[in-house]
């Protein structure tokens, strides 16, 4: 091995310190895809990442891209500079030159750093690349008693707002959920799916070096779905899957080639990022034929094994699309698949599984609604936290009796506090703006 595979200086970027310091974009832009489309026609970047994706306490997945073949390999190594990993792959043109890396046995709590390099003289992973480093921290093995801090958002630009980046830096989130319009794309056209996802990784400077530091798990919704409101009956919806698999790096992506559920644990906290898009409008629905379905029956199967096998003291469902009529002449919200909606809830009570949250994004207003007991046994809690870009639809912000708060604020994400180390569980959800300022926060125990 040469030098380059050396442990790095990672004091070099104090970057969270930076970036609680940055400056702050105020004010707001037209529509988002104008925006996007307005900016400078540069040209897309040749490597990306590393990019962190999942991460739990035994494994951690990423990805990279590198142009023409190239090999690449990775070095992992503990704190105490022990090599634990070293594995080489080669990228090709059949993946649009992006290499996943899984890396299993790993120990719970640890500290490790990672090298990239590529083959044939000068390594490709240069500054803009943070030099081919990477660093990440396994969360506590899951029945261990653990405070976790997780970052969620959706409707994102990829060319503007590296400030909430910034922010959400600044808030020492441990990972963070991207809950569709992460990024907007609106094609089914495989080139311009990869482009687009390329543009998101490879821009914004925080979110670059960010992806070295934290795992990032995705979901879809519309816009990277195709189209605005789209759905199952997408053509070339495998092209589409083709670049998300590409250009993320989860631990698992629905199941046999449909759809891309996913789950994790992290402390008292399991996420599910349901997928509302592959499914939804195939047929009729499990639930009542007279509808369409949105889940299908395999992910709506996974849903129900996943949360009876869970353990975790808090259980947050996410959909991009929002669980009560969103208030516009558009399809894609829960009401459209009631007879599935309340026959989740229906079991989640009967099966009587707690400490279920709900969480949602897509219609660029951000709001917190309680549907209060009788649906699952308990206060059912939905956020909806949206846009990370600047463009607010006011319109969205309706009535609803469940509606504790709405804001149509620009440039939010939403942070969750979780611990179960004291005498009970609790979670804090916070919505924040990109001028690091709380509008609206609220508790829950499990
Ligand atoms: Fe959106």
């Amino acid at each position: 091995m040469t030098d380059k595979l050396a442990i790095p200086h990672w004091n070099r970027r104090e970057f969270l310190g930076a970036a609680a310091g940055s400056a702050v974009v105020a004010g707001s832009v037209g529509p988002l895809l104008a925006a996007d489309a307005k900016a400078p026609a540069a040209p897309l970047r040749e490597v990306i990442g590393p990019v962190l994706g999942h991460v739990d306490h035994a494994s951690a997945h990423l990805f990279c891209r590198v142009p023409g073949g190239l090999e690449v390999t990775l070095v992992l190594r503990g704190l105490d500079g022990q090599v634990v990993s070293r594995q080489t792959t080669t990228s090709s043109a059949a993946h649009d030159f992006c290499v996943p890396f899984a890396i299993k046995d790993l120990v719970p709590g640890q500290t490790y750093r990672g090298q990239l390099s590529t083959s044939g003289g000068t390594n490709l992973f240069g500054e803009e690349n943070n030099d081919g480093q990477f660093t990440f921290t396994t969360p506590a093995a899951p029945e261990t008693p653990a405070t976790v801090t997780l970052g969620l958002g959706s409707c994102v630009s990829s060319t503007e707002f590296d400030a909430l980046w910034s922010q959400i830096a600044a808030q020492k989130v441990e990972g963070f959920c991207l809950l569709g319009d992460t990024p907007y794309i609106d094609t089914n056209d495989l080139a311009r799916n990869r482009a687009a996802r390329r543009k998101f990784w490879g821009t914004l400077p925080t979110l670059r070096t960010l992806a070295t530091q934290i795992p990032f798990w995705n979901t879809w919704d519309d816009h990277d779905f195709g189209k605005n409101d789209s759905d199952g009956l997408m053509p070339k919806k495998e092209d589409i899957r083709q670049a998300f698999l590409e250009y993320n790096a989860l631990a698992s992506y629905g199941a046999d080639d449909a759809g891309i559920y996913t789950s994790f644990r992290r402390g008292p906290v399991e996420i599910w990022l349901i997928d509302d898009r592959w499914f939804s409008q195939t047929g009729p629905s499990w639930a009542d034929p007279a509808q369409k379905t949105c889940l299908g029956e395999a992910q709506w199967q996974w849903l129900q094994e996943t949360l009876k096998a869970s353990t975790a003291p808090f259980k947050i469902l996410c959909t991009g699309m929002v669980w009560y009529p969103k208030g516009n002449k558009e399809k894609d919200h829960w009401e459209t698949y009631s007879a599935e909606r309340e026959a989740m809830f229906a079991w989640i009570k009967e099966q009587k599984i707690t400490g279920v949250m709900l969480v949602s994004g897509d219609i660029h207003v951000s709001r917190h609604h309680t549907y209060g007991p009788e649906r699952v046994g308990y206060p059912l809690h939905e956020c909806v936290v949206s846009p990370m870009h600047a463009s607010v639809i006011p319109a969205l912000d309706v009535q609803h009796p469940a509606r504790i708060w709405s804001k149509p604020e620009p440039n939010v994400f939403l942070k969750l506090v979780a611990t179960n180390k004291g005498k009970k569980p609790k979670l804090t959800a916070t919505w924040i703006n990109i001028k690091g300022e709380t509008i609206h926060e609220f508790e829950m125990g499990a």
